[in-house]
C-alpha cells in the first residue's frame, strides 16, 4: 500500500525507545526523512543507524522533553536540515507510581505533568506552527488506554494521559482548517524499557494490567509503531482528534 509519504519529513520525540525506534524505520521504510530526538544520544544514535541500515535518512538531536528550549531546537533541526516538517510524533511519557493518589508524593504529580502532559503541549506548539508553513501535517501524539478510562492505581498517570487526550482534541479542532491533523494513540500494556524493567523485578508485575486486555497480551510496539505511521499518511487524511485505542479490546469493556 502506498502511504503517499515519500520525501516528507517527521520528528520522532522519544525516538530512541520501542515504539519510537520502530516508528522511525516505518517512516524511513515509506521513503520520510526522519529526525530523531531524545534524551539518550547513545538510544537515539542507534536507531538513525537502524534507519540507515533499511536505506533511509535521519539525523539524531538530543531532546530532553522537560526543556522547551530543547524542544524548540529540535523542530527548528527538523526544518533547518530537511526543508521543513510535515509529522510530529510526541512519545515521551513516564509512570511514577503504582498505588492510589492518597500515598502519591505531590511532587510526583508534577513530575508526571511535566514529562507526560507538558512535553506534549510543548511539542504541538512548536510543531504546529512548522507544518503549517510546510503546507500541512499531521501530528500523533502517545496517550494510553489509561487515557480512556480509569485504571487502579494509577490516578496521576490517569490525570496526565486524559489531559493528552483533551489537548489532542482541541488541538485537532483548532487546526484541521489549516491542514494539521491531530490524533492521538492510546495502547494497553506494550513491552516498553519500564514494564520490562518492572518485570525482571517481578514477572508478575504485568499479571494486574493483561487481566484487562481481551487478547490476554502485550501490546506490541511494532502495533503501535503501524498505527502511529498509519494516522500520519495519505490514508488517514480524513482522520483528525481521536484517541486510537491500540488494546486489545481493553477500553470495550
Ligand atoms: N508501557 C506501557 O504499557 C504503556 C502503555 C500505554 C502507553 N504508554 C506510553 O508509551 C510511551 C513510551 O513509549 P515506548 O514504548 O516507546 O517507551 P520506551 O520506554 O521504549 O522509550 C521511551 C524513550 O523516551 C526517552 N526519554 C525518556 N525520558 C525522556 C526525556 N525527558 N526527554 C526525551 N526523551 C526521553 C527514553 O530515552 C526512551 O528512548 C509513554 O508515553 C507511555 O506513557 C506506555
Amino acid at each position: 500500500m502506498d502511504y503517499g509519504m515519500q520525501g516528507k519529513v517527521a520528528l520522532v520525540i522519544g525516538g530512541g525507545g520501542g515504539s519510537g525506534r520502530i516508528t522511525s524505520t516505518m517512516f524511513a521504510q515509506e521513503g520520510v526523512k526522519v529526525v530523531v530526538a531524545d534524551i539518550s544520544e547513545e538510544a537515539g544514535q542507534e536507531t538513525v543507524n537502524i534507519v540507515k541500515a533499511v536505506g533511509g535518512e535521519a539525523y539524531f538531536i538530543k531532546c530532553d522533553v522537560t526543556s522547551e528550549e530543547d524542544i524548540k531546537a529540535a523542530v527548528n533541526f527538523a526544518v533547518e536540515t530537511y526543508g521543513g516538517l510535515n509529522f510530529a510524533i510526541n512519545i515521551v511519557g513516564t509512570n511514577t507510581d503504582f498505588t492510589d493518589i492518597t500515598q502519591v508524593p505531590a511532587e510526583n504529580f508534577d513530575k508526571m505533568f511535566y514529562i507526560c502532559t507538558r512535553s506534549t503541549y510543548l511539542g504541538m506548539k512548536y510543531q504546529i506552527p512548522a507544518m503549517i508553513k510546510s503546507g500541512g501535517g499531521s501530528i500523533v501524539n502517545m496517550a494510553s488506554a489509561g487515557g480512556l478510562v480509569g485504571q487502579r492505581k494509577q490516578g496521576l498517570y490517569n490525570a496526565a494521559k486524559f489531559a493528552v487526550v483533551g489537548m489532542t482534541k482541541a488541538a485537532a479542532l483548532d487546526f484541521a482548517a489549516q491542514g494539521v491533523r491531530i490524533n492521538c494513540v492510546c495502547p494497553g500494556p506494550m513491552l516498553s524499557i519500564g514494564m520490562k524493567k518492572a518485570l525482571e523485578k517481578d514477572p508478575h508485575f504485568g499479571d494486574q494490567y493483561l487481566v484487562d486486555v481481551p487478547i490476554g497480551r502485550f501490546i506490541g510496539q511494532d502495533e503501535v509503531a503501524a498505527a502511529c505511521v498509519f494516522l500520519c499518511s495519505e490514508k488517514a487524511a480524513a482522520i483528525t482528534g481521536i484517541a486510537l485505542p491500540v488494546d486489545g479490546g481493553m477500553v470495550a469493556d
